[in-house]
């Protein structure tokens, strides 16, 4: 089996971060998305992975490579306009030849795995085997319609009135068989060869299609919230470990990671939480649900269910939490509030 990456997607409900880095590269308890997915990829004994990517390609692979350090071996695919999830299909057509593959969206994190779905697709071998959810607004999402027995009967991508709660997420099993619907079908309205389509294609001309509710921990990383409670998740699966300098002032309490290189002064962290190699945590309080990045200096501050991506500084700020800080970004204290905001930036300041 092969795996198909999809990391071309712009990202705009992550602005301002999708302005300077694609939103598969956002770090989740300080590794980017797509390392988490790829990890997840890596896991199923499949080495063989394709990676589609858009405008931002030459940033994924400056931070992901060769795949070699999560043991897979990536194939980069240029999609030049972002021209749907099928047309990605279509372009690793090459790639794939005929073996099975499985699709994953790069911006969808299921750090419980897909491996019992793997392997009930590669018992059975339908055609297609899809992995849904219960949503509460189905109409943003791929649809599908099961009969009682299970099967899928239908699939509408967002409709406006969905008939089932079952939303299609980040993740679809394919037989070779999926390539020929792939090829028939047309843009749907919003211009896109929607993968959809292409099931529900391959659902009319008799083919086998499945889908297995899905029971594990999924967030769709599209917004800044589900990006801070995705972080909160995966670091409290992390090993404690610290490998950086803690001074005798200070205290660790729970599960915490401080990367070789850090270094913690007269500060209190209270776990789960990560920081990064090369970072310096003075006079601070890491509260529980923190990622701090690489080379970051925090210093005077009380920061709590936060991501600060690396080489950001924050000094003299005594109560910040649930927020995302971008790479090289400084926030500091002053008399008065001063601040210089990028496009489309969401500041929240205490009344
Ligand atoms: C895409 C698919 C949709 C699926 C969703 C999962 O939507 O078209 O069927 O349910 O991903 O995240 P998009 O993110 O392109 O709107």
């Amino acid at each position: 089996m092969k795996a198909l990456v999809l990391s071309g997607g712009s990202g705009t409900r992550l602005r301002p971060f999708s302005y300077s880095m694609p939103k598969q590269l956002i770090p989740i308890a300080n590794r980017p998305v797509l390392e988490h997915v790829l990890a997840n990829i890596s896991a199923l004994g499949v080495t063989e992975v394709a990676v589609v990517v858009g405008g931002w390609g030459a940033e994924i692979e400056r931070e992901i490579g060769d795949g070699s350090r999560l043991g897979v071996r990536i194939t980069y695919i240029p999609q030049d306009e972002p021209l749907g999830l099928a047309h990605c299909v279509l372009l690793a057509r090459p790639f794939l030849g005929e073996d099975d593959f499985v699709m994953y969206l790069g911006d969808n994190m299921l750090p419980d795995g897909v491996g019992d779905v793997a392997r009930q697709f590669a018992a059975e071998r339908p055609d297609a085997q899809l992995v849904v959810r219960k949503v509460a607004d189905p109409r943003n999402f791929g649809v599908a319609e099961l009969d009682p027995a299970g099967r899928v009967t239908r699939l509408v991508e967002k409709p406006q009135q969905p008939r089932s709660d079952l939303a299609l997420i980040g993740v679809y099993f394919f037989t070779a068989a999926i390539h020929r619907s792939v090829a028939a079908i047309r843009p749907s309205a919003r211009g896109e060869l929607e993968i959809t389509d292409a099931v529900q294609h391959l659902l009319a001309h008799g083919g086998d299609v499945r889908a297995e509710e899905y029971a594990g921990y999924w967030k769709d990383t599209g917004r800044t919230e589900d990006v801070l409670e995705c972080n909160r998740r995966m670091l409290e699966a992390l090993v404690p470990a610290v490998a950086g300098e803690v001074d005798a002032d200070s205290t660790i309490e729970g599960r915490v990671v401080v990367e070789p290189g850090a270094r913690i002064v007269r500060s209190h962290i209270e776990g789960p939480a990560i920081v990064g190699t090369d970072t310096l945590v003075e006079d601070s309080h890491i509260g529980s649900g923190t990622a701090i990045g690489r080379g970051c200096l925090l210093r005077s501050t009380r920061l709590a269910e936060s991501i600060v991506m690396d080489g950001a500084s924050i000094t003299d700020v005594p109560g910040l939490h649930n927020s995302l800080i971008g790479r090289g970004a400084s926030v500091g204290a002053s008399a008065q509030h001063r601040l210089v905001v990028g496009d489309h930036t969401r500041i929240e300041v205490a009344a």
